[in-house]
């Protein structure tokens, strides 16, 4: 995703919007550039990596206190310095970054030829620039009516920093469906796609909503509404260390993470239980409404949407309440039947992304109640949705999720237990003893990284050359199969599928030959035989199989290696089998050279659909 910065105040500009634009880089994009105001407005641009755009202005003496700047994730136009943003209008009158979609372009661009404007690119971005700078020239009242006029007319999603030549000291910000963080401190006021990009300079910051604008000078921020009337916001303060959004040593911000899932995830349960009980009530989720709920719908996108087949398995078995886990792409347009009586819940690391928060406005439109279960405090999921419960995971930084996904695991845990508790499902027994089970998830995790890191890092480098990897499991073990197959495709490159293991046999095992990697994941106790089963099915057919399982599930007949993890609650091992997966992924990707915090065409937050 394109990813905005700003600064207005009294420092060098182009030191603050550089930096911000490398805490952005994770969001994924094929070009860069940045416009300073010094005498005039310069525009500096340059396709590829963000080194491209530092080498074009290293030897400028830019001392302008005030620019934006942009990294680009094409979706109009191909990467080319040409469509790079900062993109300006025809007279020069207007420079604009944006991150998001104008889907009506086509026929603004229509419009705006009528009236003599030319372009010089392919992107939708400058034909918004145009947009404004038409409105701007037309009525000639200024930024604001100019922006607000904008807003009416065009259709998509777009986050946008604007400088006019007319208001030099000033940067005009507006948003409608892209994230936007604005910050203040002493040196002046920012802008971002995110908190990482400002979180050095300042944790002071503002929330801006869909539809808003507002003015950013060298000591304060106004805030518009679409009528053009000044509101009034409050400041808040990010809760998120900077060394959070800085590699602190690791190689990389996957591993860093990784090895920060012990320590964000006894932060995020100590945040919901106290003194052995559950206390969920900061998301305004009454007892009353949980003992009417009758049906859950869990909507979300990738890995989010594997927490939600995880969730399913403990929240039907504790609370008896039918589930159904929906891909958000899916459910914005199928027009699923939906029981008053629903809660959606919505699963998002970023709260930013399009499907799902499309997914949230369907469920609210149909008149369900919505429960989001988000990290980025402030977002726009976490903003709509009727009740919020946030993880505490702070920034993640790579774009293949892992502390995210596992403190996502831990609150549908503790909201299954917690509604199954208030529906009398559970007695105080059970309550008493699943709660004091999962307050040992964090010192397991970190006996799973000290125990097992090192083999798992000598074994991926054997398979740093397969092309096909097979991850099964049944029930929880399927459902974090899942899990482990994205986290391999995603940063390695390598093709992988997760199979219920008893579909195996349904047409995907003529795929397996010798030597074809298969992971199995063995858990249930129930259930755990009929795995092996499976196991031993693509075994005589040649495959390596590797195992993740707790000690005591004897695997000798079928495992060529074994990463053994602790025992623990049949709905918790979700959360200790999916570190070996993560680990496996990340070590087989850095042995093939590969940047594994940013893979190729992927972004860390869809913002677009
Ligand atoms: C996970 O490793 C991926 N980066 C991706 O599947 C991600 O989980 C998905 O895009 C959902 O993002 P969200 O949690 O921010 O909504």
């Amino acid at each position: 995703m394109c990813g905005i910065v700003g600064y207005n105040g009294k420092k060098k500009a182009v030191d603050i919007l550089l930096d911000g634009l490398s805490k952005l880089e994770y969001r994924g994009y094929d070009s860069a550039g940045i416009a300073i105001k010094d005498k005039n407005i310069e525009i500096f641009k340059a396709k590829g990596k963000l080194i491209n755009l530092q080498d074009k202005i290293k030897d400028k003496n830019l001392k302008g206190t005030i620019g934006i700047g942009h990294t680009r994730w094409a979706t109009h136009g191909e990467p080319s310095e040409n469509n790079a943003h900062p993109h300006v209008s025809n007279n020069g009158n207007v420079t604009l970054v944006h991150n998001g979609i104008i889907e009506n372009y086509q026929e603004l661009i229509q419009k705006l030829e009528k009236h003599n404007y030319k372009f010089y690119s392919d992107t939708d971005t400058e034909v918004l620039t145009n947009i404004i700078d038409y409105y701007y020239n037309k009525y000639k009242i200024g930024p604001i009516d100019a922006i607000n006029r904008t807003m009416v007319r065009v259709r998509g999603s777009y986050a946008i920093a604007v400088m006019f030549k007319d208001y030099p000291d000033e940067i005009w910000v507006a948003r409608k469906d892209s994230p936007m963080i604005i910050g203040q401190n002493d040196d002046g006021t920012y802008v971002a796609s995110d908190v990482p990009a400002i979180l050095k300079y300042t944790k002071n910051v503002y929330y801006i909503d869909n539809l808003e604008a507002a003015c950013l000078k060298k000591d304060k921020v106004i805030f518009y509404d679409l009528n053009g009337d000044v509101i009034k916001k409050e400041m808040q303060e990010i809760k998120w260390d900077v060394s959070a959004a800085e590699k602190e040593g690791y190689e990389h911000f996957m591993i860093k993470e990784i090895y920060e899932q012990p320590e964000v995830i006894k932060k995020t349960i100590n945040s919901y239980i106290q003194d052995n009980t559950i206390d969920i009530s900061r998301s305004n989720l009454t007892q009353e409404e949980i003992k009417d709920i009758k049906e859950i719908y869990i909507i979300a996108c990738g890995s989010a949407y594997h927490v939600g087949v995880c969730a399913q398995y403990i929240l039907e078995d504790l609370t008896k309440i039918p589930v159904r886990v929906e891909i958000a792409s899916e459910f914005r347009y199928r027009k699923p039947l939906l029981n008053k009586k629903g809660l959606a819940i919505i699963i998002s690391q970023s709260g930013e992304t399009a499907d799902s928060l499309a997914a949230l406005r369907e469920a609210k439109n149909a008149g369900i109640k919505t429960l989001g279960i988000i990290n980025v405090v402030g977002s726009s999921i976490a903003r709509e949705a009727d009740h919020v419960l946030y993880t505490l995971a702070g920034p993640e930084i790579a774009v293949a999720t892992t502390k995210a996904f596992s403190t996502q695991l831990i609150i549908t845990y503790i909201l299954a237990i917690e509604m199954a508790h208030v529906k009398r499902k559970i007695n105080k027994k059970k309550y008493l003893e699943l709660i004091k089970e999962i307050q040992t998830i964090p010192d397991k995790i970190k006996n799973i990284l000290e125990d097992d890191t090192n083999n798992i890092q000598k074994l991926s480098s054997k398979f740093s050359y397969v092309h096909d990897a097979f991850y099964i499991g049944r029930n929880l073990d399927y459902a974090i199969s899942l899990e482990g197959s994205l986290k391999l495709k995603e940063v390695s490159y390598i093709h992988s599928e997760a199979y219920a293991a008893g579909e195996l046999k349904h047409g995907t095992i003529s795929l397996i030959e010798p030597n074809t990697l298969v992971i199995g994941v063995i858990t249930q106790d129930e259930i755990y035989e009929k795995t092996i089963s499976n196991l031993v099915e693509v075994k005589s057919r040649g495959a390596y199989i590797i195992t993740v399982n707790p000690n005591k599930i004897d695997v000798n007949k079928v495992a060529d290696f074994t990463i053994n993890i602790p025992e623990t609650n049949k709905y918790f091992y979700p959360s200790l089998t999916v570190i070996p997966l993560q680990l496996l992924s990340y070590y087989i990707t850095v042995s093939k050279g590969l940047d594994v915090d940013k893979p190729r065409n992927l972004a860390k937050s869809v913002t677009v659909e």
